[in-house]
């Protein structure tokens, strides 16, 4: 069992937010942990998010972007997130190897068994405890995106994003016991209520 919990769904879905509840929630009880952000979260791995988000790269390929974001992730595994839960800290991460399965693997339809194995080499098999997938559809995440600048990532269309909701989904029927799925349209500290029981029920036994 480790302390590695992640947050997973499509852009808008209210990710960050949760987060940051979480780490409200963590400050007030004096309870050690780190928060880092996919890709990102060390100094190269943020060099790497800004070939990956930049407009400009149209001409990244698929192969090309998911090996960057293994690279990025790679990095920050083995410069953030390893130490720190050798040191017995939770680790919060927002995004990690479900996004490559579901923005790679069931967007852009690169074979998801292969992406399983390539999350694998890059994180030396670290897999969460516990993911927490925001879900919302699509037109839900672009009404809430409206007035944001969209990225590269983020300029993929209404079909593109539909098929890594979907993706999600599946990831989440595949793995139960890892995975919850949560109803991003609900109320923030409704939203909260839930991931906070479902930590506290999955961590009740851990000092
Ligand atoms: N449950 C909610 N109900 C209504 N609005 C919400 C909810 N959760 C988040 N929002 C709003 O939606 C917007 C996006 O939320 P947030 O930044 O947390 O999403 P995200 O998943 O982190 O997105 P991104 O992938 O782009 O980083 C924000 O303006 C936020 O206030
Ligand atoms: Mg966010």
């Amino acid at each position: 069992m480790n302390k590695l919990i992640t947050f997973e769904g499509i852009d808008g879905s209210g990710k960050s937010t949760q987060i940051k509840l979480l780490c409200e929630k963590f400050d007030e009880l004096g309870i050690q942990y780190v928060s880092v952000r996919e890709p990102g979260g060390t100094q190269i791995s943020e060099k790497i998010r800004d070939i990956l988000l930049d407009k400009e790269n149209l001409e990244l390929s698929s192969t090309a972007e998911s090996l960057l974001f293994l690279s990025a992730r790679s990095q920050l595994v083995s410069e953030i997130i390893r130490p720190a839960l050798k040191e017995n800290k939770f680790v919060i991460c927002d995004r990690y190897t479900d996004s490559t399965l579901a923005y790679q693997g069931y967007g852009r339809g690169i074979d998801t068994k292969l992406l399983r194995m390539l999350n694998d080499y890059a994180t030396t098999k670290l897999i969460p405890e516990l993911t927490f997938i925001v879900d919302i559809d699509e037109n839900t995440s672009s009404q809430r995106r409206k007035d944001f600048v969209e990225d590269r990532m983020e300029a993929g269309g209404m079909e593109f994003l539909s098929r890594i909701t979907q993706g999600y989904r599946k990831i989440v029927s595949e793995e139960p016991e890892r995975c919850f799925i949560i109803d991003g349209s609900a109320d923030k500290p409704i939203i909260f209520n839930q991931i906070w029981k479902i930590i506290n029920e999955k961590y009740q036994d851990t000092k």
